[in-house]
């Protein structure tokens, strides 16, 4: 095999490093599966793989959320890290490795391209004074800004005078701009590739790689002035060739040609405009692709840790089972587009396409196979028109699967998968084994034989989105080689051959799920649970008088009262922005009187003030008439 022929048998799949801030989420799982998704399909194309992900550890931001949750930094990364490194395996992702940025591994590399790029003349010393948000860790530009504030964090950045070490960005734009149009699938779907070019039609302005340790601790220092740390970008980019051994290990030589990132468009300009031009000064090889899908919202807003609307991958998982995550999260987006999660929406998908159309279709056929041949496998007979058509369905389907997939797919992949699961339905009504078992054991075998042959197929076609249930549809097959080992290449060997194995009988693969009831819902909440009077009786609610208010410095959503409930207590609310500080003094409020104490922004508070949201607007729940503080609600 030439070298370019091997290399082309190489695909190196890797997912964002994601931030140790926030606990992983349905928009961090989206990620990894459909990065996996891919891995798997290549790997069933013969190719050998290598897929990464991990974790991003370092920076003011991180810092602040260790110092919120009241824990030292380095405990509170290795226990945020842990949470993504054992999530994976729950969610079947079959990743290489995992890369933590605080890794001995990664800070050496990462130390040796800043000197390099350093000692290249690439990296300069400057005065810098510009508008910096603490949120987004960089500064920005008057025009980025919306209103005079950070788009993402909805605050005025602060004017920040300080030297730095600058990046020659700006000196790789032309070289960018003309790769990104020789290339057309450098940065895909097109309409991000559209958006990072219009974005190099403005001048590219120098990046500010480094951090005053002044400021911030937590970074890696840069190797020739030890009074800074290095930007977060700059160091977090670096994982995708720190984690295969550049610059010296066959790993990064073998698999850096065939890289293909995965991120959401919240982070295409670093990975569509910083990484080329570093990589370009290091002096390696673009990547080859930057796949970029849209997000998961929730009730109409990206769903965010910071927007309080997160959805936990494992409830998902423990609900309704991992494929049928894995494959509606496919399913429903439309890669490169945004998507509504709803469980409504979910639930309907797995009653219809999962337990009506594939699971009774694995099921009735196999069934069948059971009560007329027992489990022996069925033979081939003579081939007639029908049984041709289906034939030529799932031959098609083997030459349209391998671009449909490469092109990112996925929901058309499955859309047409689902096509031949209703061809095979259809051809069950039609050729009615059932009449056939009573008139000719020959054509009903030759039936069944084209029916096992079409969930061969399909068993291969699954296995990327559902292994789990792919491998068990093989092994009630009777295949001897499955996942992983029974590929397109051997499907195309083996679509005729009876298989070894004995047939099974049928196991459910989906079973039905309780629809939810648009009615159970409240406007914008999800739904409603029942609770008995005991456990409504545990909370102690308490009338309570607002004696002080104090601004948590940093905060835009929290203050900090001291109410007086019959004692005085330090309650942070988050009413920031709904009400004047001086309104609150003196007013009554509702508290839940017996909620743990916790510590937010590093303030501690033990108990929690009742507010109604409507329209985007808080309005404290108060009594009707004049109470006593401490005053019990009942
Ligand atoms: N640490 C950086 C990435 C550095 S990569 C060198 C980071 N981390 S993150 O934790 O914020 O993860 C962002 C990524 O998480 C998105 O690009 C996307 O992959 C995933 N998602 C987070 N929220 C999402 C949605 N609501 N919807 C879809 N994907 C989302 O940025």
């Amino acid at each position: 095999m030439g070298s370019e022929s091997k290399m082309s048998k190489r695909a190196y799949i890797t997912t964002p490093i994601y931030y140790v801030n926030a606990e992983p989420h349905l928009g961090h799982a989206y990620t990894t599966i459909v990065a996996d998704v891919l891995n798997r399909y290549y790997s069933i194309m013969g190719y050998e793989t290598f897929f990464l992900t991990g974790t991003d550890e370092h920076g003011d931001k991180i810092v602040r959320a260790a110092q919120a949750a009241g824990e030292d930094t380095k405990a509170y990364v290795d226990r945020i890290s842990e949470l993504f490194r054992r999530l994976w395996p729950h969610l079947e992702i079959s990743n290489n490795d995992f890369i933590r940025t605080t890794e001995e591994r990664h800070i050496k590399v990462v130390q040796e391209i800043l000197q390099k790029v350093y000692d290249s003349g690439d990296i300069y010393f400057s005065e810098y004074e510009g508008l910096y948000c603490f949120g987004c860790e960089r500064f920005y530009t008057q025009r980025e800004l919306v209103d005079g504030r950070c788009p993402d964090h909805k605050l005025p950045p602060e004017p920040v005078k300080e030297s730095n070490y600058f990046f020659k960005m700006s000196k790789y734009q032309d070289w960018l701009i003309s790769h990104i149009e020789k290339n057309p699938e450098f940065i895909r779907p097109e309409r991000y590739k559209n958006e990072v070019l219009s974005f190099l039609k403005e001048p590219l302005e120098d990046l500010c790689i480094s951090r005053p340790k002044t400021r911030l601790t937590w970074g890696i220092p840069l190797p020739f002035d030890d009074r800074y740390v290095t930007y977060v970008w700059f160091d977090a980019l670096i994982n995708y060739i720190s984690a295969l051994g550049y610059p010296h290990k066959d790993t990064f030589k073998e698999f850096w040609p065939v890289a293909q990132h995965f991120i959401a468009k919240d982070i295409l300009k670093p990975h569509g405009v910083y990484w080329p031009c570093m990589l370009r000064s290091i002096g390696i090889e673009p990547y080859r692709h930057l796949n970029v899908h849209g997000y998961w919202n929730v009730n109409e807003g990206k769903m965010s840790k910071s927007l309080g609307n997160v959805i936990r991958p494992l409830e998902l998982v423990g609900k309704y089972g991992l494929d049928a995550f894995r494959y509606f999260l496919l399913r429903e987006m439309v890669f490169g587009l945004d998507s509504e999660f709803t469980e409504e929406a979910m639930v309907g998908r797995i009653n219809s396409d999962l337990a009506n159309d594939l699971g009774n279709l694995v099921s009735r056929s196999l069934t069948m196979c059971q009560r007329y041949l027992g489990s022996e496998q069925p033979r081939k007979g003579d081939r007639e028109s029908l049984d041709q058509e289906l034939l030529d369905s799932v031959l098609e389907l083997m030459d349209t699967y391998p671009s449909l997939m490469e092109s990112l797919q996925f929901h058309r992949a499955l859309i047409q998968i689902w096509e031949l699961i209703n061809k095979v339905n259809k051809y069950i009504d039609t050729t009615a084994p059932w009449t056939l078992a009573k008139q000719s054991k020959e054509r009903l075998n030759t039936v069944l034989y084209h029916i096992t042959l079409t969930l061969k197929a399909l068993s291969v076609f699954l296995w990327p989105f559902m292994p789990g249930s792919a491998e068990k549809i093989q092994e009630m097959l009777g295949l001897d080689i499955r996942g992983k080992d029974f590929g397109l290449e051997q499907l195309k060997e083996k679509l005729e051959e009876v298989p070894r194995g004995k047939i099974m009988a049928p196991i459910a693969l989906f079973p039905r799920v309780e629809p939810i009831k648009k009615e159970a819902r409240g406007k914008e909440e999800e739904r409603i649970e029942e609770i008995d009077i005991t456990e409504f009786q545990r909370i102690d609610l308490r009338i309570g008088r607002v004696v002080s208010v104090e601004e948590i410095p940093r905060s835009n959503k929290l203050l900090k009262l001291v109410i007086d409930i019959g004692e005085l207590r330090d309650v942070v609310a988050g009413i920031k922005g709904h009400y004047e500080p001086a309104q609150l003094i003196n007013k009554q409020v509702l508290v839940v009187a017996n909620l743990k104490a916790i510590k937010l922004m590093g303030v501690s508070s033990k108990g929690m003030v009742l507010a109604v949201e409507d329209k985007g607007k808080l309005r404290l729940l108060v009594p009707e008439g004049e109470v006593s503080p401490g005053a019990k609600v009942r």
